[in-house]
């Protein structure tokens, strides 16, 4: 912070300006000089040096790449979020000088990160792979009028400040997770969801393919799981699941904007869709009905039966054969109806089978209940007044070397309601306005787990009451860029007096993009 506001008493006056709307939260002045300044950015960067002439976008402005598939990607992304609302032309091209430069080299970003430089000759984002480029983009919208991410021509100018940015992410992990069990999702309202991550620079897409209302997921030795256990939904609508064909256009999709995707099958409980889909797969032999409520907790897979086993083999064989992430979740919470000395016997023998199609486990944090596999993520999502045992007991599994992804449901669950007067979401971990989710620090949250057993962040969205893409965005924005803040941005630049001002600045943003988003009145707008 000190070398920051060193730097700042070197500026033109203009940008004192623009920095003192800021310090005060008040809209800064829009104009040719005013840029946006260059630290206006969520997820916070690591290291910001203003200074310098601005760089103009113009009709002239050329997208110059290093001659590789990858880099040319991000520039092809690039142009096609600028292109609508500048009206220009902006080639994406390894030839001439100047202009917008994204560049491999090796360098200190590590694989995600990034060098901003902005100058009157152009800006150049130099990166040592494509994520860490894509993310660099992301950086550079933000520093453009939210106009650019309108379809129409739009009157500019397209100013970027003058300066540097360094930037690194603090975890590897920072993850959304979207519940396409309770209520479906189409493959067209996930990209839509993708798209919304990519900007906070998520970079892992968690779906919870599987649960007691829906299997979503074409499994071909065992077709009834998605013809009749993905039927119907929450509310007894039709449902929906996705074909192989369509879980790998969303894996392609995700990949194209770096998020990798981690599949979920939760087990044991959470199962009556599979099992309603085979009647073997019950201690009883006899098939429930499909259930289209939103109770909890009353399903288990029958531990004692091989079939269990065969199935759970052939499931995660397939997904796994599907997924070219490291990741698969089992789930694992809520298994009231299994006993615990099953649950323990159930762990030990699928984790196994994850590791034997090539992936690492993750489970929910109930895993740590049993022995996690070598090299497991368990996933908390407990509560602050989650007991001290029950902290404890993931704490112990940290210590011995599981890694943890937080996602504390009173923090960033995206489901819960903001206030009572919310209209959507559930209230069972208490209301979660958007100081509270934001204000919090992973690296000190679960006393006794060693800091370099936390893995990163991930806000889940589970979808009971939520079944349209405007349901999402309203309860994902704005916490959803609080948690990827989290996730990215270094402890040192935390705080919510500053926070605040730099997430009211993503409102006009998100208007553009045609955003549903709740307007807290704890943000200055
Ligand atoms: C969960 O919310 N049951 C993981």
């Amino acid at each position: 912070m000190r070398q920051r506001h060193r730097t700042f008493r070197l500026l033109g006056s203009l940008l004192l300006v623009a920095m003192g709307a800021s310090a005060t939260g008040a809209a800064p002045a829009r104009g040719p000089a005013s840029p946006t300044p260059l630290d206006r950015v969520v997820p916070a960067p690591a290291s910001v040096d203003p200074g310098g002439s601005p760089y103009r976008i113009t009709r002239d402005t050329r997208i110059r790449v290093d001659d590789s598939r990858e880099t040319r990607r991000v520039g092809e992304y690039l142009a096609d979020i600028l292109r609508p609302s500048t009206g220009y032309r902006l080639p994406v091209t390894a030839h001439g000088s100047g202009g917008i430069r994204l560049r491999l080299a090796k360098g200190t970003f590590g694989a995600e990160g990034y060098r901003l430089d902005s100058g009157r000759g152009g800006v150049t984002i130099t990166a040592a792979g494509a994520a860490g480029l894509f993310h660099g983009v992301q950086t550079l919208r933000q520093l453009l009028p939210a106009a650019v991410e309108k379809d129409s021509v739009q009157p500019g100018p397209w100013l970027v400040a003058g300066g540097t940015i360094k930037d690194t992410p603090r975890y590897g992990w920072r993850g959304a997770m979207l519940d396409v069990s309770r209520h479906f999702f189409t493959v067209d309202q996930v990209k839509r969801y993708v798209d919304q991550l990519a900007l906070y620079k998520i970079n892992k897409l968690h779906l919870h393919l599987s649960d007691d209302q829906g299997w979503r997921i074409a499994i071909d030795s065992w077709p009834r799981l998605a013809s009749y256990g993905g039927s119907t939904q929450v509310g007894g609508g039709a449902g929906g699941y996705y074909t192989k064909a369509d879980y790998k256009e969303i894996v392609r999709y995700a990949a194209s904007r770096h998020l990798e995707v981690v599949p979920e099958i939760d087990m044991p409980g959470h199962t009556n869709a599979a099992l309603a889909s085979y009647a073997e797969l019950n201690c009883d032999g006899v098939a429930p009905p499909l259930y289209t409520g939103t109770e909890v907790g009353f399903s288990s897979l029958c531990v004692g039966k091989d079939i269990t086993y065969d199935f759970v083999d052939d499931v995660i064989r397939e997904l796994a054969a599907l997924t070219p992430g490291r990741y698969l979740h089992i789930g694992g919470d809520e298994a009231h109806s299994t006993s615990h000395e099953d649950y323990v016997r159930f762990m030990e023998r699928v984790q196994p089978v994850v590791a034997k199609y090539g992936k690492t486990v993750v489970g929910w944090h109930q895993l740590t209940g049993a022995t996690p596999a070598a090299g497991a993520v368990a996933q908390y999502w407990g509560l602050d007044s989650t007991s001290a045992e029950e902290k404890a007991q993931v704490a112990k599994a940290a210590r011995n070397g599981t890694g943890v992804v937080l996602s504390p449901a009173d923090r960033v669950y995206l489901d819960m309601k903001y206030t009572a007067d919310t209209p959507l979401g559930l209230d069972w971990a208490g209301l979660v306005e958007v100081k509270r989710s934001y204000d919090w620090d992973p690296g000190d949250y679960l006393p006794g787990v060693p800091a370099s057993a936390i893995r990163g962040v991930e806000a889940p969205m589970w979808t009971e009451t939520l079944s349209r893409s405007a349901d999402l965005e309203y309860m994902a924005f704005p916490r959803l860029a609080g948690a990827a803040e989290l996730g990215w941005s270094p402890a040192s630049t935390h705080g919510w007096e500053g926070y605040k001002v730099r997430l009211a600045a993503q409102g006009p943003r998100w208007e553009a993009l045609g955003i549903n988003f709740y307007r807290s009145p704890q943000v200055p707008w």
